[in-house]
């Protein structure tokens, strides 16, 4: 052992700590922005706290006994104590604490307890790789259709049915609740109980194919007033009546993407309704400028390696921006 065991030690401590103050933002369990997610938060930080209080000790332990001026002696009996109580009785009771701390906030992680009926219900569908989101009316028929961004009303009680199109998918968003597989052919279901309004981002977590990382999900929690308005206008949109732009429909763009109240209603690939309003373009691939929606337009893959959508380089730049202003006036 070194002469200073804690001279390089400390610095790296402190600066493990400051990397901590990073756990913070849009996709964080810490800061939690819902029912489930801040049961979890409860349970984390119970658990760190206690290991690191339990390792403090250990520690302790270890250097007393590795002090070679002290030159400890132990009976065998003394031997055979500390195993019986450090080894066997102390991890056992540390268990039986965190267990019952576990089982006692179980009705908060897994509100599926609780059997009053939903506020909203919510269908998600992962696809390769985006997010299908639709919003179901009172009898379970959808009432209308989103992709990638789903916007929530605060302290409402939604249930989300979870489902898979091709392969596992994982739906996670950290601040609101814990993580639920999709998987084809079942549904799963998740409560989500959003506590503050806000913008919040889910990854999917479970690795599904080439563009796993470009498949991202936000929530925006609104309030119930906005949530409202927003609802409304969404379920009116469907019977408009209106033309898609010329250029939409004429490359083809309407064989795979719906947009509500058009003659646009292809099912393949993510609704357009309201695109204007989304943050990211395919999933959190680029963000959503007019020159990126060119550039994904032309060459999806290069942005989003492995997407379905194939590549329009053919498409004229008059067209192509024809297609873009009219989804960056799709609000
Ligand atoms: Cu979908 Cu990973």
């Amino acid at each position: 052992m070194s002469e200073r065991p804690f001279g390089v030690r400390l610095p790296m401590a402190v600066l493990c700590l400051l990397l901590l103050t990073g756990c913070g933002g849009p996709q964080s369990t810490f800061g939690a922005a819902g029912r489930e997610a801040s049961a979890i938060e409860g349970l984390l930080v119970v658990t760190v706290i206690g290991a690191t209080l339990i390792w403090m000790v250990v520690v302790s332990f270890l250097v007393y006994a590795g002090d070679t001026r002290r030159r400890l002696r132990f009976s065998e009996e003394r031997a055979q104590q500390l195993i019986t109580w450090g080894g066997v009785v102390t991890p056992t009771a540390v268990l039986f604490v965190l267990l019952s701390y576990a089982v006692w906030s179980m009705p908060a992680t897994r509100p599926w307890f609780d059997q009053q009926p939903p506020d909203l219900e919510i269908e998600v569908t992962g696809e390769q790789f985006w997010w299908r989101i639709r919003y179901l009316d009172k009898s379970g028929h959808v009432a209308f259709e989103t992709a990638n961004e789903m916007k929530l009303p605060v302290d409402r009680r939604i249930r989300v049915s979870l489902k898979a199109h091709d392969v596992i998918h994982s739906f996670w968003i950290p601040a609101l609740a814990g993580k639920m597989d999709t998987i084809p052919g079942r549904t799963n279901s998740l409560w989500l109980e959003p506590t503050r309004v806000g913008t919040y981002r889910g990854p999917c977590a479970e690795f599904c194919g080439t563009s796993h990382a470009f498949m991202n999900l936000t929530a925006i929690v609104l309030s119930e007033d906005d949530f409202q308005t927003w609802h409304q206008n969404r379920v009116k949109r469907g019977s408009a009546g209106n033309d898609a732009t010329r250029a939409f429909l004429l490359h083809g763009c309407a064989a795979c993407h719906a947009i509500d109240g058009t003659n646009a209603k292809g099912l393949l690939g993510p609704n357009l309704t309201g695109f204007a309003d989304r943050g990211r373009i395919g999933a959190g691939a680029l963000t959503n400028t007019p020159e990126n929606l060119a550039r994904f337009i032309r060459d999806p893959a290069a942005a989003k390696p492995g997407v379905q959508m194939p590549a329009f380089p053919m498409i004229p730049t008059v067209e192509m921006d024809e297609i873009v202003e009219y989804l960056a006036g799709e609000t």
